[in-house]
């Protein structure tokens, strides 16, 4: 027979153990408090530095994050460095290699908390702490990183091409891609605002000024004049990868409006850009961005905090703290 206390004992084990699973599985602001109190002031210490030397890293520490949390959530699967060549890395695939760039930044950080507080502050938290000092740093709105994130122990080329939309998006994949990993459109819009900083490889729009399809050498969407300043940057069948162009030109590192304001006056550099005109939700919402930098801010903020959620591994069962970035602990 099972006594009655038995039965409130199983009640309160079940709650109890309801109660961790709860908690074990969400990220929480100031997660380093007690384990290493210097974590965050480390990582903004080292954004500061690389951009002091480059302003464009902290463009490039923004997108790494993006493309960390939509490939196996935000993981810090995207810093480990290929072992196997017939199995390359997810930062040696087409969306990442040549162009994702502030590797070492994360690497310097690291370094140093291994060696105030080894093992305990994750690649993956890094990064978000990352981006979101970068996106301070370039007169964003900055915001607090809910931390906690375990780093995982997979990557994978093939899964970075399959989660990453290509520049060449038009707006119905581009939203189906953000819907894949729980964002919304007004997400994806709000997020592609993050255009407002850094730069692109010729071979990221050089389809919109040469052979861009049967009928029409040049994508009509993109201002004529523009599409003549991009050609005289980017020649044609030139495979020079050092080639780039500011995808904001009015202010390459500063996080404002002028991106929305340039799509507005068909100066997206991209298709994905471009194509936010296309649809009456999202060309409505370019509107409002290009009007209000003080609402883009804020919005801006919420979906990053949001997207550094996608998919996290956070708890004891899973993941680990990686001791190098670049590779999985043995
Ligand atoms: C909406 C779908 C998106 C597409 C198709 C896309 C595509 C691209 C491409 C092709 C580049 C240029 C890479 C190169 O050739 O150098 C780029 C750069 C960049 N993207 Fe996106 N992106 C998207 C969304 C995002 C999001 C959500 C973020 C961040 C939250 C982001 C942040 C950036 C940044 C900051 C750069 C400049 C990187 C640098 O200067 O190193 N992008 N993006």
């Amino acid at each position: 027979m099972i006594g009655t206390k038995q039965v409130i004992f199983s009640g309160f084990l079940v709650i109890f153990c309801l109660y961790n699973v709860g908690t074990e599985a969400q990220l929480q602001v100031g997660f380093y408090r007690f384990s290493c109190p210097s974590a965050e002031r480390i990582v903004k210490e080292e954004v500061l530095n690389a951009f002091i030397q480059n302003n464009g890293v902290a463009a490039g520490l923004v997108r790494m994050h993006f493309h960390d949390c939509f490939v196996r959530g935000c993981d810090g699967s995207v810093l480990i460095d290929t072992v196997n060549p017939s199995s390359p890395a997810e930062k040696d695939s087409p969306p990442n290699n040549p162009s994702l760039r502030g590797f070492e930044v994360i690497d310097n950080a690291k370094a140093r908390l291994e060696a105030v507080c080894a093992r305990k502050v994750s690649c993956a938290d890094i990064l978000a702490f990352a981006a979101r000092d970068s996106v301070e740093i370039t007169r964003g709105l900055g915001y607090e990183v809910p931390a906690g994130r375990k780093d995982g122990r997979v990557s994978l080329s093939s899964e970075a091409l399959a989660n990453l939309p290509p520049p060449t998006s038009n707006v119905n994949q581009l939203t189906q891609a953000f819907a894949n990993k729980g964002l919304t459109q007004e997400e994806m819009v709000t997020l592609s605002g993050s255009h407002t900083i850094g730069r692109s490889h010729c071979a990221s729009f050089s389809n919109r000024l040469y052979n861009f399809n049967s009928t029409t050498s040049q994508d009509p969407t993109l201002d004529p004049n523009y599409a003549n300043q991009l050609k005289a940057a980017c020649p044609q069948g030139s495979t020079n990868p050092n080639l780039v162009v500011p995808m904001d030109p009015p202010s390459p590192a500063t996080s404002d409006v002028s991106y929305y304001r340039g799509v507005l006056s068909n100066r997206g550099l991209f298709t994905s850009d471009q194509t936010l005109l296309t649809n009456q939700q999202t060309l409505s919402q370019v509107i409002q961005n290009s009007q209000n930098l003080f609402g883009w801010h804020i919005k801006f903020s919420n979906a990053m905090v949001k997207m550094g959620k996608i998919g996290v591994l956070t708890g004891n069962n899973t993941g680990e703290i990686r001791v190098n970035c670049r590779e999985i602990n043995s």
